[in-house]
């Protein structure tokens, strides 16, 4: 099959593996022909997990869907290789749709766009490349301005996402039992009227203390950001305005 020209979004060079080798990269927007590759990069990531809670598995057909322009997906690559994917769903059907957690109505939920994969080789961890990719593909949707509110789920343990997903702006806005009866945030940001906290008054809850931040939740609290002291990790909260 003829190989179609994929946009390049970002070009630069990363070190990789234990002698910090300066490699070229690119990140480029992934088409059909790319399915292979990211299925094969899922297995490799879902094999090295050590706590398979943390990332639910996207299913081939909604892959290639959003391959086929139902969504769009970033890959970084070194030579050919792919190290890294993240992949965004433009407009959600309901039965997928996060924003039902919320009680969304049907207009709302119409104007939903969802990240359904992330993934970044054990190889190359730790350059924050899904935080590079989810902020690059958010910034295009924003530009895009076919969507209002941007979805996902993420598991309260899964340090590396909650990290990414507030730093771009999500807020935690219920905790879940979802999928395989797992505990998982569901986090979002309202792209037009983005919503404000009372930052100034935040409290600091023990990431594992899920009872006690439904209860914040529940008396119009948002989480909206992660740190890490000597006591564990802490999700912050703060009061909606
Ligand atoms: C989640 C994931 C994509 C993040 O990879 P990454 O972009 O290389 O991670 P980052 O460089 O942003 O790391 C952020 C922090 O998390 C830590 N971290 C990264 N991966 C980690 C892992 N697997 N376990 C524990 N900590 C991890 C890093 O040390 C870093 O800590 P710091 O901010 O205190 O320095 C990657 O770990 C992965 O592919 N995980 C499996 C699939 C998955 O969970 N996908 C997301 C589902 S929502």
């Amino acid at each position: 099959m003829k190989k179609v020209f994929s946009e390049v979004v970002e070009q630069g060079q990363i070190t990789v593996g234990p002698e910090e080798r300066l490699c070229p990269y690119i990140i480029r927007v992934l088409d059909p022909g790319d399915i292979e590759r990211v299925l094969q990069l899922q297995d490799h990531v879902i094999g090295d997990l050590t706590c398979k809670e943390y990332y639910v598995p996207i299913p081939e057909t909604e892959l290639r869907f959003i391959l086929a322009g139902g969504g769009e997906s970033l890959g970084l690559f070194i030579q050919d290789r792919m190290y890294a994917a993240c992949s965004l769903l433009f407009e959600v059907d309901y039965k997928q749709n996060m924003a039902r957690e919320l009680d969304f109505n049907d207009a709302e939920l119409a104007q939903v766009a969802q990240f359904e994969l992330s993934l970044v080789d054990p190889d190359l961890r730790g350059h924050k490349l899904q935080c590079k990719l989810a902020g690059i593909l958010d910034r295009r949707l924003a530009k895009r301005g076919t969507s209002r509110y941007l979805f996902t789920t993420v598991s309260p343990f899964n340090y590396a996402s909650v990290q990414t997903v507030t730093s771009l702006g999500l807020q935690i806005a219920k905790v879940a039992k979802m999928y395989f009866d797992w505990d998982r945030y569901v986090v979002y940001k309202d792209l037009i009227q983005p919503i404000q906290l009372d930052t100034a008054n935040a409290i600091s809850i023990a990431n594992t203390s899920l009872t006690r931040q439904k209860k914040l939740l529940r008396d119009g609290y948002r989480g909206f950001s992660q740190c890490r002291d000597e006591d564990g990790i802490k999700i912050l909260y703060a009061k909606m305005i």
